[in-house]
């Protein structure tokens, strides 16, 4: 019971996510600041991934609270960067290659994909076993997009 109701948790934060990236670009007054929004909301990705990873490395002990917490993180997180993918938005501080705009249903696709092993990944922390094996497909489906479109 405690997994179905788990599931129906990280459904309905998956949903809240896509229709919360729904408005799209309208909410930013200036380039730069939908640019910060999405690195912002990437950086905390990374560090709750980074979380993770030093779990399924043992670097750090499992601890199963810990690491559902920090992947529910990055599941409601995950839902936020692209609303802030403004049109336009590759320039000053934005580190991004391979055109986004462009290639836009690649890119969603990309997004839809990540969002797909993410949404599992809150399903995987219970054990150390499940933590390594969903965080390696998560981290691939974050690396697929950013070998297209992360520049440096
Ligand atoms: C669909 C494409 C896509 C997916 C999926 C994606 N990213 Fe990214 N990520 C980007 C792009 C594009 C940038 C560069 C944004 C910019 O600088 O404007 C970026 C930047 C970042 C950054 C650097 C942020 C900064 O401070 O400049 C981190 C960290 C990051 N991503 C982590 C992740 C993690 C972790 C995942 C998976 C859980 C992930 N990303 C999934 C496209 C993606």
């Amino acid at each position: 019971m405690k997994k179905i109701h788990r599931l129906g948790a990280a459904l309905a934060v998956a949903t809240a996510a896509l229709t919360l990236s729904a408005p799209a670009a309208a909410q930013f007054a200036k380039t730069e600041d939908a640019i910060k929004y999405r690195q912002a909301a990437f950086a905390l990705m990374g560090n709750h991934m980074g979380r993770l990873a030093a779990m399924a490395k043992g670097e750090k002990p499992f601890d199963a609270a810990a690491a559902r917490s920090s992947a529910q993180l990055v599941a409601t997180l995950a839902g936020l960067p692209w609303e802030a993918f403004p049109a336009g938005s590759g320039t000053g501080a934005a580190k991004v290659k391979g055109d986004p705009w462009a290639n836009a249903a690649d890119f969603k696709s990309l997004q839809e994909k990540a969002g797909a092993e993410i949404g599992k990944l809150a399903q995987s922390v219970d054990s150390l076993e499940g933590l390594r094996k969903q965080l390696g497909a998560t981290g691939a489906s974050c690396k697929a997009c950013h070998d297209k479109y992360r520049g440096n």
